[in-house]
């Protein structure tokens, strides 16, 4: 089938009223949004967003220079916009915790009065505008609460995934100073408790950890914990002591509001600063129309808070417009199958987000847990993490969404801040697999890598740069300027470079075809190799190791790792698991490599240059695609791994 056939009409009933309708009016906001950007995005900031005092500049910078700034001279404070504004007997959130009868609906009001006690807390545990705060929080309202808190005083919150072991929560900690940790007793994903306190323990042991000087710990299990005398605090405890009113701190659009680490094809992680006004309406302004939301109905991001996709569309966009957001504190396959569906009906949502790799993981217990439940209340499905297969996108819209529902697929970074290339409802036709447009603001461009020249038209495929700046972008990487402009200004000078690979098709539709340095997309969770490689070289018996991304049905990517051990003989039965264990202590659980082998050596250039071309080859068991390995500087190895890999996969 070729690609023009392949696209699928928007569902009528879906968009009958929808922001934006048809193509047409899609391509001339679109143009509008780019070329006239002053007037466009000045009169979205002005009707999105309450401001303290309005700004006169709309965009000051570029990206050549590094040093784009939003409304620059405009002050507002995000925790406002995303809470005071709304009528109080609105319902904000609706969570749902491990069981699926134990739900809470907080209203705008609540959650309002909670964030202000905790702003209060927070000062007076002397966190000041510009301070740091680290989360390490589970899927609870409070952890909305805190983020919110944070806003509200101007302190700049570091969410750390409750999956991170001790070790990557330490490096974080030490990288953005943070003063304060908020986190709770333990965790709950069915049924499994998560040691979330013990592990805050363990990595603020360590002296480079000392700039914190205390902890709140919300109780969601009550479970047993150690506690430190005069640093840690029970959440409640704190908070019940404060006012539930706090006056927010007139804060500069480009003040930072959040710092989040995400994995580059370096060892170390990078803190992506983002802005307060720009990310805010980025966010509120993307959630609005790619789910085309309307007030008064419930939406749900099922990720987690510890990545961008629960930043973005649990908590700002959708909470700055005014929406009822679902916080989802469980698994998909909890208690069954259905759990999502189950979520759908219970709670009537009209959009629902997710991953491909959820998606896929459940395509497996076939289409009866789905059809279990009403779904009739769905509108809008989503897609976020990575490329979704045809195969999965049409289970999901024609098994989960019954052909009446608009599958958006949307492509976007931790870097963007919101949505960057996705269809729209009631917009355009959609294409399996495809992530079709560019948002509005969003002006894609495709690069020959070699070459670095624009390669315009249809029938192209090469790396995806962003021609122009746009609200969400993040500003630097907290501490490492130069390595922001280095990773994503200066590749292509001019334009944002995103890391990956893009075809555009005879319809000018955007296929994303994946990451083109070494990050690994694995569940949706991006990974560096490099990460995974430092963390194997910390067991004692590996000298060298090297990882490559391979597929995987359900996960997307799969790790496989090689290692060069110190002593051969060292190679005993318990060698891998304790190699794995080496892995989840530095990173945490889920940059577990599936396959390691061990090996005597790796193939390298005669500059010393490890080919991952040829060990992603062999990984994947498609060794007799090798390609040139003439420059290798001992080519007798390849047969060796070819040997090794067979028999272990
Ligand atoms: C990938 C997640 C194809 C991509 C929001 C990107 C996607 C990386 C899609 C960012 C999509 C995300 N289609 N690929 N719809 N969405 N990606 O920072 O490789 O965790 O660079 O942000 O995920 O991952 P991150």
């Amino acid at each position: 089938m070729s690609e023009e056939d392949q696209l699928t009409p928007i569902p009528e009933r879906a968009v009958a009223n929808a922001h934006i309708r048809g193509m047409h009016n899609y391509l001339s906001t679109w143009e509008k949004s780019v070329d006239e950007t002053d007037a466009f995005w000045g009169a979205e900031a002005r009707a999105a967003l309450d401001w303290i005092v309005p700004f006169r500049t709309v965009l000051r910078g570029s990206l050549s220079g590094g040093d784009v700034a939003w409304f620059p001279d405009g002050y507002l404070n995000v925790s406002v916009n995303c809470l005071d504004r709304h009528p109080a007997s609105r319902t904000a959130i609706i969570w749902e915790g491990d069981e699926p009868n134990d739900v809470k609906h907080i209203t705008y009001g609540e959650a309002l009065a909670a964030t202000c006690r905790l702003a209060n807390a927070l000062r007076t545990l002397g966190v000041r505008k510009g301070d740091r705060v680290c989360l390490y929080m589970p899927m609870v309202p409070e952890a909305a609460y805190c983020m919110l808190a944070c806003a509200r005083i101007g302190a700049i919150h570091s969410v750390v995934f409750a999956g991170f072991s001790a070790e990557a929560l330490r490096a974080r900690v030490e990288d953005s100073r943070c003063k304060v940790v908020l986190t709770a007793d333990e965790g709950l994903r069915a049924k499994k408790v998560i040691k979330l306190k013990a592990v805050v323990d363990k990595a603020l042991e360590a002296e480079e950890c000392k700039c914190v000087t205390a902890v709140l710990v919300y109780k969601r299990t009550g479970g047993a914990i150690d506690w430190k005398e005069g640093r840690d605090q029970w959440m409640s405890e704190a908070m019940e002591k404060e006012r539930p009113f706090c006056a927010p701190e007139v804060m500069n659009a480009e003040d930072p509001l959040f710092l989040l680490y995400t994995s580059g094809s370096t060892g170390k992680p990078k803190g992506m600063m983002h802005s307060s006004a720009g990310y805010l309406l980025w966010t509120a302004f993307t959630h609005r129309y790619t789910f085309d939301y309307h007030v008064g109905e419930v939406y749900a991001c099922v990720a987690d808070i510890g990545w961008i996709t629960g930043h973005s569309y649990i908590v700002y966009g959708p909470l700055c417009n005014g929406a009822t957001t679902v916080m989802f504190e469980s698994l998909p396959t909890y208690p069954d199958a259905g759990r999502y569906w189950d979520l759908v009906s219970r709670h009537q949502i009209a959009s629902f987000y997710t991953a491909p790799t959820a998606i896929r993981a459940l395509m497996k217990y076939g289409d009866a847990p789905v059809k279990k439940h009403d779904r009739s209340s769905l509108r809008v499905l989503g897609s976020v993490g990575e490329p979704i297969n045809p195969e999965a996108w049409k289970w999901y819209y024609e098994v989960v969404g019954e052909g009446r529902c608009c599958v958006v697929d949307t492509f976007w970074q931790t870097e963007t801040g919101g949505h960057m290339i996705t269809n729209i409802p009631g917009c355009q036709p959609m294409k399996p697999g495809s992530a079709s447009l560019p948002m509005f603001g969003v002006r894609p461009m495709l690069v020959d890598p070699q070459a670095g020249v624009l390669l315009e038209g249809n029938h192209k495929e090469g790396v995806l740069c962003i021609g122009q700046p746009w609200p969400g972008i993040a500003r630097t990487i907290w501490g490492d300027h130069a390595r922001y402009l280095d990773t994503y200004l200066k590749p292509y000078p001019g334009y944002y470079f995103t890391g990956d690979g893009c075809r555009r098709d005879g319809d000018g539709y955007l296929w994303i075809t994946g990451r083109v340095d070494d990050v690994l997309n694995v569940s949706g969770h991006r990974l560096g190799t490099a990460e995974i490689e430092s963390a194997l070289v910390t067991h004692e018996a590996c000298v060298e190791a090297a990882v490559v991304g391979i597929p995987h049905d359900v996960k997307g990517q799969g790790i496989f790792a090689y290692c060069i051990l110190k002593d051969a003989t060292e190679e005993t039965a318990d060698l891998i698991p304790s190699l794995k264990a080496a892995v989840r202590a530095a990173i945490g659980g889920l940059a577990t490599p599936d396959h390691i082998i061990c090996t005597p050596g790796l193939p390298k250039t005669r500059s010393g240059k490890i080919m991952r071309r040829v060990l992603r080859k062999i990984a994947c068991l498609e060794a007799d695609q090798l390609g040139d390995t003439s420059t290798l500087a001992d080519p007798s190895i390849i047969p060796l791994l070819i040997e090794k890999v067979e028999k272990a996969l």
